[in-house]
């Protein structure tokens, strides 16, 4: 009951801290250094960050920006070896040069800011168990992948006329990938990581059904790389198609830093926050992905093959090749009392229980389309349209969705949506149960027979977010909310060693005014719905990527875009190095915002 205290990781919870502080905090008998930051090389110590003189060049072979999905991995036959792997969402120009003097030098810029993007694969050491972990100046693993790295598309629509442009005839081959949000390690070893909000990258005709479902228009981009590349602006003859090589889950080995990394047609074409990967009892795998959209939905693919357990090279071989074939579904959630909206006394529904049924709803079935009027390459290129076809499940914004390895429940954190019940939008279900959600929510799946290839599942609410103080509707699976920790926008998902959940947040500064942070909830117990707040990140961070390595006493977490909202000359955060504005020491600190990881221990 009390995993608080049986955790090898005790601490007591840290008071909420206000948005405006610049500062990590984490509880009291822990110590927080920053691992890796944006700039750091990976290849040569001679590729020395420095704001106002950085190049493309050397940003491709420096850690990328605004890290958000993380995992630091352990190479089992060595023990003090690891690696880690980040992906880098998107950057922030304004506060990361000095601004460009004319047209030649914001090119530069653009160049910089695609090799900014994309992931990092990063060898790390240590001299001990519980001992912090350092990375490796050309390491054999490091590797970075970006917007010129060349990947191969796998399964149905690979080939598609749909993916094919005029340097691409052949529609297997795409160089880059953007917009990396969440992601997940695979059982296998593998990283799939969710290419998001890739819309603001293309300027599009904006005229079809699909491009108008996806956000593309006919505006020139913010980021201006249709100025530099001309595939990003599709009304070029010719690369019309490039947008849909991108809204994939793509998938790379960290150690094969030579094998080219893979865009998984099978798990559709989406705002992918993620994907995470459970083994179901018949042996085939589940990937869990969320559309992180408004009124977007929930999906789920089933492989065809079996998971190969055996520790052999060729089974490590065969469990790379599950996520090609297979089966995809999506969410329609079914409640279960008279009325979807909170109407019942203390704030629960009319039948006293956030809960019901639902069904997984087949899009493709071991590589045919089941809805009327797409052809597979269809449903999996325009897969919005697909799931709009078949009466899917409107969600707030499914953000990270992860099934728990203890127990095989999934968990799905719907951030927010703050348009559900505005007019001529659709209004609060049992899923979904508040209007104007600016808190977010988290739902727990229980797959029929527990097991992940069903298409059958029972679904209750284990959160309803907010600060209890100032919104009353805050529920947290019946734990008295005056003893738990202020929690709003869940964003990433996280399980410790003993199944225990972990949330970190996106967006508690304009909600409920505390900076984001990462927080612990037992699942089981009495002490199920206990939201504790482990730490705080500084001013205008987001916190992403937890890694809860409890039997190690450590936990780690991407903090992304510090100071998001300062300027070149006005910045509004210091992390991690702390040291003058825009001075550069001896040591490679900077000062100013550089998104980072972050590794926690216990003193
Ligand atoms: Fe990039 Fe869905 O947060
Ligand atoms: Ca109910
Ligand atoms: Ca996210
Ligand atoms: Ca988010």
């Amino acid at each position: 009951a009390a995993a608080a205290q049986s955790s090898t990781l005790p601490f007591t919870p840290i008071t909420p801290v206000p948005a405006s502080v610049d500062a990590v905090t984490v509880p009291q008998g822990y110590q927080w250094a920053p691992l890796i930051r944006w700039g750091d090389p990976l290849f040569s110590k001679k590729d020395v960050f420095s704001p106002e003189a950085q190049t493309a060049e050397l940003q491709a072979r420096q850690f990328g920006y605004n890290n958000d999905y993380l995992d630091i991995i352990e190479v089992p036959w060595l023990g003090l070896l690891g690696v880690l792997v980040a992906n880098h969402e998107y950057t922030n120009e304004g506060i990361m040069f000095p601004p460009a003097a004319d047209e030649a030098q914001a090119d530069e810029q653009r160049r910089i800011a695609m090799a900014a993007h994309g992931m990092s694969v990063v060898q790390l050491y240590r001299t001990g168990r519980s001992k912090a972990w350092k990375y490796k100046v050309g390491a054999k693993l490091n590797r970075r992948i970006t917007v010129a790295t060349e990947f191969e598309f796998t399964g149905p629509a690979a080939g598609s006329p749909l993916l094919r442009t005029k340097d691409d005839r052949s529609g297997t081959r795409v160089l880059g990938t953007l917009g990396n949000c969440a992601g997940g390690t695979t059982p296998w070893g593998t990283v799939l990581s969710g290419e998001e909000n890739f819309n603001g990258y293309f300027r599009t005709a904006g005229t079809s059904d699909a491009e108008k479902r996806y956000g593309l228009g006919n505006a020139p981009t913010a980021r201006g790389w249709e100025k530099i590349e001309p595939r990003f602006d599709a009304t070029n003859p010719g690369y019309e198609n490039e947008p849909n090589r991108f809204g994939w889950v793509v998938e790379v080995d960290p150690l094969a830093p030579n094998e080219p990394p893979v865009k998984h047609t099978m798990l559709g074409r989406l705002k992918h926050e993620g994907a995470n990967v459970i083994i179901g009892k018949t042996g085939h795998v589940a990937a869990y992905t969320g559309d992180d959209e408004r009124f977007d939905y929930l999906y789920k693919f089933v492989s065809k093959e079996k998971y190969d357990p055996r520790p052999r090279l060729n089974a490590r071989w065969h469990n790379k090749r599950l996520l090609r074939e297979g089966s995809l579904y999506v969410a329609r959630f079914t409640g279960d009392s008279p009325s979807g909206e909170i109407t019942g006394t203390g704030n629960l529904p009319a039948d006293g229980a956030f809960d019901g049924s639902g069904e997984w709803i087949p899009l493709v079935v071991d590589g045919e389309s089941r809805v009327p009027g797409f052809a597979v390459d269809e449903v999996l290129v325009h897969t919005r349209l697909a799931a709009d076809a078949v009466g899917a499940t409107k969600m707030d914004r499914c953000e990270d969705v992860q099934p728990n390895p203890k127990t095989g429940r999934i968990y799905v954190a719907c951030t927010n949506n703050s348009d559900r019940g505005k007019p001529g939008k659709e209004g609060a279900t049992e899923a979904n149960p508040r209007n104007a959600n600016r808190d977010g929510h988290v739902l727990e799946i229980v797959e029929a027979g527990d097991d992940a290839t069903a298409t059958r599942f029972a679904w209750n609410i284990l959160l309803l977010c907010g600060d209890p103080k100032t919104n009353p509707s805050a529920y947290f699976a019946g734990f008295p909310a005056e003893k738990v920790s202020p929690i709003s926008c869940p964003d990433n998902l996280a399980f410790d060693s003993e199944g225990t959940l972990w949330i970190s947040t996106d967006g508690a500064p304009g909600t409920i005014g505390y900076g984001d942070g990462l927080f612990k909830v037992p699942l089981e117990g009495p002490e199920r719905g206990r939201v504790q707040q482990f730490l705080s990140v500084p001013r205008e961070a987001e916190t992403c990527g937890p890694v809860i390595k409890d039997e190690d006493g450590m936990v780690f977490v991407a903090v992304q875009h510090p100071g998001e909202d300062g300027a070149w000359g006005d910045q509004h955060s210091y992390f991690p190095d702390y040291v003058a504005p825009n001075q550069l020491t001896g040591d490679g600190k900077w000062g100013g915002p550089r998104p980072s990881v972050v590794q926690v221990w216990r003193s």
